[in-house]
């Protein structure tokens, strides 16, 4: 498994790996509808590409099963999304996807890596917290994660919080 940059050849791939991997919520009866839910178009894929900040998981024989994107904003790297199609779920490639980008962000000199997650589900809050990750309380939260979460509930998404990992510099 080759975790890299991702290059524009792959983002033809890269609507249904997170499509597949939604239907790990399938299982889940309150976010059941979240395995049919939008996902990123191909210019939001163009735009991390183009940014830096999107990498993939190529399985060895030469296709990709998982990818993640972040944006730097400010001194903050936010990981946007992270997706494993479901066929290759549980067996580290989202760790390893994650690692990278922690890596990534560290590298960027950034004081911090953010993201926004469910706080219940088993392979969300939980697996970030694995890496490092802690919940921000309510009260800390700036304007940027609060207009996320703000977003994420306008569009019936409930249960989220943000999370970071702090880089010391
Ligand atoms: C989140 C995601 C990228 C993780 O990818 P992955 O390849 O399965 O990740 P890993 O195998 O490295 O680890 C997943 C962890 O979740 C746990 N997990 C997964 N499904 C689980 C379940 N149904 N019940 C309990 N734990 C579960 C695994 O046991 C594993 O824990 P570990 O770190 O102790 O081994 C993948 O599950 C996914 O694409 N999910 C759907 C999209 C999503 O939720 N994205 C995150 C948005 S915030």
């Amino acid at each position: 498994m080759l975790i890299r940059p991702t290059l524009e050849r792959d983002i033809q791939w890269l609507p249904d790996i997170e499509r597949s991997a939604a239907q790990a919520f399938a299982s889940w009866p309150a976010l059941a509808w979240l395995a049919h839910g939008d996902v990123l178009d191909f210019d939001a894929h163009r735009a991390f590409v183009a940014a830096g900040g999107s990498w993939v998981a190529e399985h060895a024989a030469g296709h990709s099963v998982g990818f993640a994107c972040a944006r730097l904003e400010g001194q903050v790297m936010h990981l946007h999304e992270i997706s494993v199609c479901q066929k290759a779920q549980g067996q580290g490639v989202g760790g390893r996807l994650l690692q990278r980008v922690i890596d990534e962000a560290r590298q960027a000199g950034v004081g911090e890596l953010t993201l926004t997650t469910f706080v219940d589900v088993p392979w969300n809050a939980p697996f970030y917290a694995r890496f490092g990750f802690a919940v921000i309380d309510e009260g800390l939260l700036g304007v940027r994660l609060r207009e996320i979460l703000a977003n994420e509930r306008a569009q019936g998404l409930e249960g989220r919080c943000a999370m970071h990992l702090c880089f010391n510099r």
